[in-house]
């Protein structure tokens, strides 16, 4: 019986690593829908697929990325902003699957975040070599939702700093299945990801998919 026991209380509470002030980070959280997420992801790039935008200041991202949700984050020459249409097809985003707005928003319930509901979900992809410097997320008009980040494919080192670029990232290896939460005195928390390292997954090869959940307004 005490296997039992055991077992139900893990299951009850996933694991949660407290990374910073309103922070954490929840091992394998996304791992029993692992399936489903990857073949949804797979639906929204056929409709809008991985693009490598241009910043303001005319660099071209390394990392491609798509969007589900009601509105999608852009950048181009005139700026960064969420914009309900693709530009690239003109019509407006695939729809957030059910799947990704229920784990965003338990997940943001682990971090202590009651009620997310995400309207923006960005889909990034990385291939060896691609990075995402440190930045933080701050084209959203309202910063009580916290952010909601879900690690599929090859693993990544997750940069994690302060509030100021200055501030020393700390260093997270993140793997396929886990999520990081972030909101409260961290929503504004500058972060970025390492140069991926190359590799080869057993279901998405040699990539590695981020899903990053928002409410934009
Ligand atoms: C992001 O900051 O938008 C993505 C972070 C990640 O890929 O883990
Ligand atoms: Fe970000």
């Amino acid at each position: 019986m005490t296997g039992d026991l055991f077992d139900s209380v893990a299951e009850a509470q996933p694991q949660r690593e407290a990374i910073a002030d309103g922070a954490v980070l929840l091992r394998g959280f996304v791992k029993p829908m692992e399936s489903g997420l990857i073949d949804a992801a797979r639906a929204i790039v056929a409709q809008s697929p991985f693009r490598r935008m241009t910043t303001p200041g005319g660099h071209q991202m390394s990392v491609a990325m798509t969007n589900c949700g009601e509105r999608g984050w852009i950048t181009d020459h005139t700026g960064y902003r969420y914009d309900p249409v693709d530009p690239r097809t003109a019509a407006p985003w695939p729809a957030m699957p059910p799947l990704f707005c229920d784990l965003a928003r338990r997940a943001a319930e682990q971090g202590g975040f009651e009620g997310f509901a995400p309207d923006a979900c960005l889909v990034n992809c990385y291939e060896p070599g691609t990075r995402l410097s440190l930045h933080q997320d701050k084209d959203e008009l309202d910063y009580s939702a916290p952010i909601v980040s879900v690690s599929l494919g090859l693993p990544a080192t997750f940069l994690f700093g302060g509030l100021a670029r200055s501030d020393k990232p700390r260093r997270f290896r993140l793997v396929h299945g886990d999520v990081v939460v972030w909101g409260g005195a961290s929503r504004l928390a500058y972060h970025g990801v390492a140069p991926l390292a190359d590799g080869e997954h057993p279901l998405l090869g040699r990539k590695r998919i981020n899903l990053t959940f928002r409410r934009t307004r």
